[in-house]
């Protein structure tokens, strides 16, 4: 409110206020006129208590008289108390004026004081009322009138049924605060918008479409109120699908990573990717993000999907689509199951102890090994588990643990071009340790009669491989005779057993 305003207020109040405080002070001369010089001459007597007494003889145009003089003391008394409360009133609307232009100046709960502002003057009428009223007509009673008359209970209670039904549900969300200016809330079945004002007729929520609604309060206080508070930081879910030959950790990483420096998005607590459902189409994904403004959940919502799209667009990731695999058991698409193994072949060549190898054995050994992915965490071989396999990892990193003093100690880290199970494969024993996966890995299973054919032609492989099982047993601190190296030792060289073991000539 602007200055120019409060001063024309405070101007108008003053004269408001001269005008009435005159009439006021003039009505008792009136009063004193007309009981001494116009009553006398009728020959009336006004008793001090307004009550109007014959003093002649002539008692027909003097009961007349007398009633027309009641009426024009009671004009009198009327107006006074007409002309007191308009005072009252005068004086609460400019405190209350001063108090919300200067005390709560700015304040944001502004409209929800204001019903309290309401509350607290109809109060002070009502009682500035009975004072008033019984300073001028001390011999009615008016609290009966109050008390007393059903009739006017009724009459009134249904006149103002909806009012007083809002008024007291106003009453009743003020004391409760569920929500106040500034909060977003969806009523149900309503709608959804960034709370304006709260009265005590009712609540204006301004909607996501600019519209205005107003809501009286006594039907909110039979709705479901979802409220998104203002100051805090509300959750907003943003779903997605994928295509499922695409794996979880890639889509979560890629997601995570497109969403860091979206604005309006919390940096804290950090974003929830994770998987809703496997739909018919794709894996059904939702990110779950707190908003810092909620006001501006839309714009964010839709800001987040088209990182998204970005990220996926880089990391070559498809939003799933309706889709039909068709599966032709005895066709054979031409290349792409060749084009794999060759692939695989190429990757298996870079392990150093499979460089001597040649490209018929490689692809061997791509075509006779299974890939497999791991989730990060996943455990690929446990501690005491048969296993006559080795694995190459070809993607991604795992950690060697074995069960420590206290917890779980990490003696070993593995990544691409590793191998890691050539112990239990050698020599047949339970695995020496577990191995579990670092980040998501992809990893080449290779069974032991495919390794067992390439011994024969490729001595050197097996040796290879048993030096570096040598040079890693001492890491494990195992006791004796708990791998089968130790019982090889002792039966001879460690080679000769394997060979043995593998049925292969000295
Ligand atoms: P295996 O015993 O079959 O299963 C557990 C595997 O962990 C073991 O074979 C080795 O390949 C591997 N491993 C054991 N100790 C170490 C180590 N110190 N460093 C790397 N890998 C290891």
């Amino acid at each position: 409110m602007s200055n120019s305003t409060g001063r024309r207020k405070v101007a108008f109040f003053v004269i408001f206020t001269a005008a009435i405080l005159l009439v006021i002070f003039l009505i008792p001369f009136v009063e004193a006129f007309v009981r001494e010089q116009v009553a006398t001459r009728f020959g009336l007597v006004i008793t001090a208590d307004g009550k109007v007494l014959s003093a002649s003889e002539n008692a027909g145009s003097g009961l007349v008289s007398a009633t027309a003089f009641e009426l024009i003391i009671n004009i009198f008394r009327l107006l006074k108390v007409f002309l007191l409360m308009a005072l009252v009133i005068a004086i609460v609307r400019l405190i209350a004026f001063a108090i919300f232009s200067t005390a709560l100046r700015g304040a944001e709960k502004l409209e929800i004081a204001s019903l309290a502002k309401t509350v607290f003057s109809v109060v002070i009428y009502i009682v500035s009322f009975f004072i008033i009223f019984q300073s001028q007509y001390p011999n009615v009673q008016l609290a009966p009138l109050f008390t007393g008359s059903t009739i006017i209970g009724i009459v009134v209670g249904l006149a103002l049924q909806d009012t007083l039904g809002n008024l007291f549900a106003g009453i009743a969300l003020q004391a409760d605060q569920p929500f106040q200016v500034g909060d977003v809330i969806s009523i149900s079945n309503r709608g959804t918008g960034v709370v304006e004002s709260v009265s005590w007729r009712g609540v204006r929520v301004r909607t996501f479409q600019q519209k205005l609604m107003v809501i009286s309060n006594s039907v909110l206080g039979k709705e479901t109120i979802e409220v998104a508070p203002r100051d805090g930081l509300n959750a907003r879910l943003v779903f997605f699908n994928t295509l499922y030959r695409i794996s979880p950790a890639r889509t979560t990483n890629a997601v995570q990573e497109a969403i860091r420096n979206v604005e309006n998005v919390a940096r804290k607590p950090v974003p929830i990717v994770r998987i809703r459902g496997l739909g018919e189409s794709g894996i059904d994904w939702e990110v779950k993000y707190w908003c810092e403004d909620y006001r501006r959940y839309n714009e964010t919502d839709a800001l987040v999907r088209e990182r998204i799209w970005y990220a996926f667009n880089r990391e070559g990731i498809d939003f799933a689509f309706p889709t039909r695999t068709l599966r032709i058991e005895s066709g054979h698409v031409a290349g792409s199951e060749d084009q794999i193994v060759m692939a695989t072949a190429t990757m298996i060549g870079r392990v150093p102890i499979f460089e001597p190898l040649s490209s018929d054995e490689l692809a061997q050994i791509a075509q006779e090994s299974e890939h497999r992915v791991f989730a990060r965490g996943e455990t690929i071989v446990r501690q005491g588990s048969d296993g006559d396999s080795m694995f190459i990892i070809l993607r991604g990193s795992v950690r060697v643990q074995v069960p420590g003093e206290k917890k779980t100690k990490t003696i070993g880290r593995l990544r691409s071009n590793d191998f890691f199970g050539e112990m239990g494969l050698l020599t047949g024993e339970p695995r020496s340790a577990t191995v579990a996966a670092e980040d998501e890995t992809e990893v080449l299973e290779i069974k032991k009669e495919t390794l067992a054919s390439l011994f024969v032609t490729n001595p050197g492989l097996m040796e290879a491989i048993a030096a570096i099982a040598e040079l890693r047993r001492p890491t494990l601190e195992v006791g004796p005779d708990t791998i089968g190296f130790e019982k090889a030792a002792k039966e001879g060289t460690v080679l000769n057993s394997l060979r043995r073991f593998f049925g292969l000539k000295h």
